[in-house]
């Protein structure tokens, strides 16, 4: 079957019942995404299937035939995984990360409230981030970091000369 992940086609073979999160790591080698509860709760594993938030740690991946994936790795619309984003650079200007664990989670997360409320209030912010859980307890940060990217601090410099973002620091 094909995927569409990070805008690109690719080819899989999933076993039966297989995992999105599975096929992400053991066929595309695209590790971003971690493995935490396995169980839908911590949002470790969290991706974008056709823009919605989605665990997938539990979403099998015959089931995501023709969508578009979204991985942490296609954040900043590099192949090569060397530019960052302007979200992922407030999280680390922020030090919005101990372990990192629940990181790429938090980060796509991010992308799709901003996308969604590109000025969000620190209760859109918390409530948008529900979903994924930080044993490191790392949320004032995060928030700080979120709060930042929709100031719009890390837009100048976020790419390469010529190219953009936009208030969720996604690199355009
Ligand atoms: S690993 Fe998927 S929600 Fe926890
Ligand atoms: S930074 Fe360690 S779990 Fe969030």
């Amino acid at each position: 079957m094909r995927l569409r992940v990070n805008n690109r086609d690719t080819d899989v073979r999933p076993g039966a019942g297989e995992r999105l999160l599975a096929t992400l790591h053991d066929q595309l080698h695209l590790t971003g995404a971690k493995f935490g509860c396995g169980q839908g709760e911590c949002g470790a594993c969290t991706v974008l299937v056709d823009g919605r938030l989605t665990y997938a740690c539990i979403t099998l991946t015959e089931a995501c035939e023709g969508v578009q994936i979204t991985t942490v790795e296609g954040l900043a619309g590099d192949p090569s995984g060397e530019k960052l984003a302007p979200l992922q650079r407030a999280f680390v200007a922020y030090d919005a990360a101990q372990c990192g664990y629940c990181t790429p989670g938090q980060l796509i997360s991010a992308l799709h409230l901003l996308d969604r409320r590109p000025d969000p209030t620190e209760a859109e912010i918390r409530e948008g981030m529900s979903g994924n859980l930080c044993r490191c307890g790392t949320y004032p940060k995060i928030i700080a970091a979120i709060q930042a990217t929709a100031r719009g601090e890390f837009r100048e410099v976020a790419t390469d000369a010529g190219s953009t973002s936009d208030a969720s620091g996604r690199a355009s």
